[in-house]
């Protein structure tokens, strides 16, 4: 078992071809890579090929999940975990934490490939890098495999609440959107409630139906759709008052006053945007924006976007949470300033004359730039 950082790989790989070069090229030279440390992992025993990628730790050490999935190429997988690292960096630092931004990728299909052998061995690299990196679930891992890569560091979250961890992030994921959109209305409407608004929620799973329970409560009417006529009926069954229409086109096109994409990444395309009623997006999933532009697509029609890294942040705040003894209260209470945060986003996007995704990127650059602790970070505005 050895750990090779990138500055190795030229010796590693006698002729690079121009795709290594690429991945080379996103690291030492790129304006947007600027990565800390890359460690390509090897144990020929398991079977275990994987990347770690430490894009900053200026917040502190770097948490990301560890995606499991079968890469077209080595380098397809280097890639994937720079930008998955990169992005862990921004999301982090606007969640409050004191945490940097890292990912792993594990190669291979984890139907045929995961072990427990292989875990392990995983968790000894994670190891080796004494704390600087800190890893989770992501695609392909689960809250059990993270109980066997625990078993050989302490640098290991998303674990078993009978392993000390804090199961689920889905609830908290669910609270977190929920005070984003409570933004997002007080900027729109000017009060922080969804209170009589029309909601469409696409995608009521783990975290969507979750986000219905607080729309509802709220006093929000609710409008749902899902591909799986279970996870609808389990909502229109506890909440008859919520309707379902037949897929998302169809809400999109529907009168709405938020639309909260719940379901996978790239809800927001260019035709999605121009049927959209909504004046708010809002939702839980990851990697909205289906290309760059949309987001000043989205401003130049009216439509205030609240950025998905900001608002789908209380499942990272929850297990970043487990480092300390996971106290759900207190993690609760951390995904609460997603409020605040939003807001903060908003007032810079007026001021910069940007659209909120880019005023996003620009506090979280700022934060690491200056190295501000979470104690002394984004003071709560009045709600
Ligand atoms: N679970 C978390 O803590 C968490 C944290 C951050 C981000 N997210 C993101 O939030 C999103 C939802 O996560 P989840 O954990 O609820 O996943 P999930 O798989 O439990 O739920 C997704 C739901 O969307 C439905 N769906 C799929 N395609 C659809 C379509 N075209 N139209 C309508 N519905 C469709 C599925 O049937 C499912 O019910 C994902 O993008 C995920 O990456 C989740």
């Amino acid at each position: 078992m050895g750990v090779t950082t990138v500055t190795d790989v030229r010796q590693t790989v006698p002729s690079p071809d121009a795709s290594t070069e690429g991945v080379l090229a996103t690291l030492f030279r790129s304006e947007q890579g600027g990565h800390e440390q890359v460690v390509l992992c090897q144990d020929r025993a398991s079977g275990l090929k994987a990347v770690i990628a430490l894009h900053s730790t200026a917040l502190g050490p770097a948490l990301g999940g560890t995606r499991f999935h079968a890469y077209a190429s080595d380098e397809e997988a280097v890639q994937d975990a720079l930008d998955l690292a990169r992005g862990m960096s921004y999301k982090n630092a606007l969640a409050g934490l004191d945490l940097g931004g890292g990912k792993a990728v594990i190669i291979g299909d984890p139907d045929t490939l995961k072990s427990e052998q292989l875990l392990l061995a995983y968790g000894r690299f994670v190891a080796s890098l004494g704390g600087r990196y800190v890893t989770a679930c992501d695609v392909g891992t689960y809250v059990a495999d993270m109980d066997v890569v625990a078993r050989e560091n302490r640098w290991t979250t998303g674990r078993s609440p009978e392993q000390g961890g804090a199961g689920d992030s889905s609830v908290l994921t669910a609270f977190g959107v929920f005070q984003g959109m409570r933004a997002a209305a007080r900027a729109s409407w000017g009060e922080p409630t969804l209170r009589g608004r029309r909601v469409g929620v696409a995608g009521v799973g783990k975290v969507g139906h979750h986000l219905v329970e607080h729309l509802v409560e709220d006093g929000a009417e609710v409008v749902v759709t899902d591909v799986r006529a279970d996870a609808v009926s389990r909502i229109t069954s506890r909440h008859p008052q919520v309707t379902a229409v037949e897929n998302a086109e169809v809400l999109v096109r529907s009168p709405l006053d938020v639309y909260a994409p719940c379901a996978l990444g790239h809800a927001l395309d260019d035709a999605t945007v121009a049927a959209l009623t909504a004046r708010v997006v809002c939702g839980a999933a990851n990697n909205q924006l289906a290309h760059p532009g949309v987001e000043k697509d989205l401003a130049d029609r009216g439509v205030l976007y609240a950025p998905d890294y900001v608002v789908n942040a209380g499942g990272v705040i929850q297990v970043a949470d487990e480092l300390a003894g996971f106290d759900f209260d207190r993690a609760k209470a951390k995904a609460t300033r997603i409020y605040d945060t939003t807001l903060a986003i908003f007032e810079r996007a007026a001021t910069d004359g940007v659209p909120p995704a880019v005023a996003a990127d620009r506090l979280a650059e700022q934060r690491m730039a200056d190295r501000t602790p979470a104690s002394e970070w984004l003071r709560p505005a009045a709600s």
